[in-house]
Order: structure tokens, then sequence, then C-alpha cells
């Protein structure tokens, strides 16, 4: 049996997330995003594929560089119109059993004591199902709408999470003892007052006294999620996260990122296989090469120009439309995403000029890889990207809102079962055992996150 891949679905609570100009399919489902009951029968379709989590990503800000304005962001539905990502989450989590949730939380707007309540609110209402994706916010325009007078810059907003980082786990790991609640109606004791720490973190950026809010939840802290891959975001993730999500075009560039994080993990006391990695792609699926290709067809008469390079602009800082068709990109280090400047310029297979950039990422699927073709060159394609790589699963990403995903369970799961490349059935317990086994609800004692814990805390529940 081969090593069994992972799926999570990447979405996000919003009109259009990155299927660009194809809200317009009259299949797309998407403008439900604002109804309960979609993300209801979204997460239960889910569960019926055994997907691992829907991870939600979310943007404070709007994707305003292309053409210096918000305009075609707002025409075209660009990560705009968007709603809360974790107000769906419990109502998901009563309608499931076993699928987990993974929600994006930006560090440089969420002050820690709130967001790591919030934390612990959803991991108690899931059942210890819920992951967050640590991200540091990436456009400039939500700044001075949370009160500053301008974006933290790149490499700073990552070492703020970090300080951000140990002011949670201390809160999470090491604020209350886990029988500090006793409910003893004999004795008249909720809480044994003698059981609840303050943190007194005293840093560059917070100075916070705790304790937490909250009583301890079944993970405690939540499973960490990341996501940007420049140098400074690599070593954030070799260091904090347990699922890494990656953007990547072809194998090498993958496949380097991959071994490095891994590699820098170990420098950190960390296992290689502590860190799970996934791949971003999207796939157009078809029950023949030839049903595929009609599907291609389709959406490319509906897909938006403006769009992707909105989204682009907002990733990389780069406005493509200051640029002549025929001038290329060079690396500089933007404070919006390093590594969507890197995509086109020194991780690039070969040199692209501005033309060509554009016509690969107005293509469908130019976001993320494109699985294509018939559910059997699907599953080839998958379990290619997993062999050459060492990824652990895909993020899948849909261009028809539920319709991608539902051709993946319908048509490509039952192949990957048939290989032996995908589970039959959930794992039982929490998110973080079902990523990494029974007993594992709790972060390792090697994760850096467990140095902050009281002496003799949780370690008989927590994986090795
Ligand atoms: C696949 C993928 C998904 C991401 N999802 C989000 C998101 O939902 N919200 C967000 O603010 N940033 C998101 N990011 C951005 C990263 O967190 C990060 O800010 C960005 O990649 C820049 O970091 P870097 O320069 O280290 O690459 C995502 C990045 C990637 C590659």
């Amino acid at each position: 049996m081969g090593k069994q891949i992972r799926l999570n679905a990447f979405d996000m609570n919003t009109a259009m997330h990155s299927a660009h100009g194809l809200w317009k399919h009259p299949a797309s489902e998407r403008h439900r995003y604002k109804d309960l009951r979609y993300w209801v029968e979204l997460a239960q379709l889910l569960e019926r594929g055994l997907f691992d989590a829907l991870f939600l990503a979310d943007v404070y800000g709007f994707y305003d560089v292309f053409r210096g304005n918000r305009d075609a962001a707002l025409r075209d539905a660009v990560q705009v119109p968007v709603n809360d990502p974790s107000l769906i989450i419990p109502t998901m989590a009563y309608a499931t059993e076993h699928l987990s949730f993974a929600v994006t939380i930006p560090t440089t707007y969420e002050p820690p004591y709130a967001h790591a309540r919030r934390m612990s609110t959803l991991d108690h209402l899931t059942g210890g199902r819920v992951g967050w994706n640590i991200v540091t916010s990436f456009l400039p325009s939500a700044a001075k709408n949370f009160g500053l007078d301008q974006a933290v810059n790149h490499d700073r907003r990552y070492e703020v999470a970090d300080e951000y980082m140990e002011v949670v786990y201390k809160l999470w790991e090491a604020s209350w003892e886990e029988d500090a609640v006793v409910r003893d109606a004999v004795r008249g004791i909720y809480t044994d007052p003698s059981k609840v720490h303050e943190i007194n973190h005293e840093g560059r950026y917070y100075n916070i006294p705790g304790p937490h809010l909250s009583e301890p939840s079944p993970q405690r802290t939540p499973v960490l999620y990341q996501a940007g891959t420049s140098a400074k975001g690599r070593e954030f993730a070799a260091k904090h996260a347990e699922c890494v999500f990656i953007d990547a075009h072809n194998y090498e560039s993958l496949k380097f990122y991959v071994d490095d994080i891994r590699t820098k993990a170990v420098s950190y006391g960390r296992k290689p296989e502590d860190v799970k990695v996934f791949m971003a792609i999207n796939s157009i699926v078809g029950r023949t090469r030839a049903e595929a290709e009609e599907k291609l067809r389709e959406y490319t008469a509906l897909r938006s120009e403006d769009a992707p390079q909105v989204l682009y602009g907002g990733f990389s800082g780069i406005d493509l439309s200051k640029y002549d068709r025929s001038d290329y990109l060079s690396y500089f280090a933007s404070d919006h995403g390093q590594a969507a400047v890197a995509r086109f310029t020194t991780m690039s297979e070969k040199r692209m000029n501005v033309g060509e950039v554009v016509d690969e990422i107005v293509k469908i699927g130019g976001r993320s890889a494109l699985l294509f073709g018939s559910a059997e060159e699907v599953a080839d394609q998958m379990q290619a990207w997993v062999e050459k790589t060492g990824i652990d699963g895909f993020n899948l990403a849909h261009l028809i809102t539920p319709g991608s995903l539902k051709d993946i369970i319908d048509l490509v799961v039952p192949i990957l079962q048939e290989r032996g490349l995908y589970k039959t059935e959930y794992a039982k317990g929490t998110m973080r055992e079902k990523l990494f086994g029974p007993g594992a609800s709790r972060l390792p004692d090697r994760h850096p996150g467990a140095a902050f814990r009281r002496a003799g805390e949780a370690k008989e529940r927590s994986g090795t």
C-alpha cells in the first residue's frame, strides 16, 4: 500500500475565491456563501469524500494593486465581498462527525488574547477538529482600518508573529492546568483557583499578563498551518507549522520547498514527518478526457482576464498593467508576498516576459497547478506529485463550487482507494490525532510550543 494521500478543500467565505470569473457559470453555487445551508451541504459532501479538512482562507483588505485601485477586484468578485470564516465552523461541525476545519486568522490584526480565546472556543465546540492557518497578512490596504499608519513590513511581520506564537502557546499550554476545572458540587468549587496561572508575558511587541479565559480544550493548541514560502516564511513554518500549504507549479520548486522546510524543522528539534505538506491545486475531471476538454473550453469562455492579475497584484505587489508585454520582471523583496515574486523570477523554470506571465496566470488553473483529464489521469497526476515531491496531499481549490469537488469525490477518490492510496474510513479522534496518530491530540513534546508548558503538564497526552 502506498503513502496515503490527504485531501482538504480550499475555500473561502466569499463570493469568488480563486476561480477567476467562473462565478458566472450556471452550475456555480458560490453566491450562496451567505447561506449556512450551503456550508452544511459542503461539509457533508466533504465528509462523504473522507476529506481531512475544509481549509478556509481569509483576507482583510482589498486587492488594489492592479491598475492602482480596487475596481477590478469588486467588479470580478476577487475575494470580495468576504465574510468572517470562523463563524461558519460550529454549524458545519454540528452537521458532521469527522471533518476538520482549518481557519485563517492574521497575527498582524487580531490581538493574541482574543484570538486565543476564539480558537479555544472553536476547539471546544468542534470536539478538537480545528486548525489555525497562521498568516501575517499581505494586503497593505488593511492596515489603516486596523489603526496602523502603514502596513508592517514583510520581515517584521514574521518577527511579530513569532512573539505572537509565544503568547498564544503560553495561554493555551500553560495557563490552565489539566485538572483546574473540578466542578465539585460538594465542596462548592467549579474551578480550583490555584490551578489557573498568569502567563506574565513581557516581550518586544506584547505585554500580556493572562490568565487565559478558556479552560483546556481537546487539543489546547489548534493544529498549526502556515503558507508563506519566502526565506522568512519557511523558517517560521519550520518552527511552528504542523501543516504547510504550498502553491507550486513544478515538481522541482515544490520539492525544494518541502525539503527545505523539513530540514529546517529538524534544526528546531522536530522530525521531518512532524510537518505535513499540502499542495494548492485546481482540478478539471471528466469521466473521459474529452469530457474534461469540453469543461475546459466552457470555463475558458467565461474566465476573466483581469481577476488573475488582480489576485497576483495582491500576492506579489506587482501591478502587471504597468508593464509592456515584452518587459521582464526582476526579483525584489516585496512587502506583499515574496514567493509570488519568485514564481516568475528566481523560481521560474524558464525566463518569461510579462506577456507570457499574463498568459500563464489568466489560464484556467493559472493560480495553482491544475489536475486535468479523465479520473484515471487525475489519479495518476496526484500520485506523481506525491511521489516526486514528498508532499502529503492537496488543498483542492475548485473552479465550479461545489461541482469540481464533487467530481473528485465521485470519480477520483474511488480510484485512489482501489490503488490503496486513500483511506476508506476516518481515523477516530481530534484533528491532530487524525493527522499524527492515536493519542497525539496535543502538540508533541518536541514542538517548540510545548516548551511553554508548565513542568509535568499534559505530557501523557501529547504525541511522541
Ligand atoms: C496557498 C497559499 C494560501 C494562502 N492563504 C492565505 C490566506 O488565506 N490569507 C492570507 O492572509 N494569506 C494567505 N497566504 C499568504 C501567506 O500567508 C503569506 O503571507 C504570503 O505567501 C507571503 O509570504 P511569503 O513572502 O513568505 O511567501 C497564502 C499563501 C499561499 C501560498
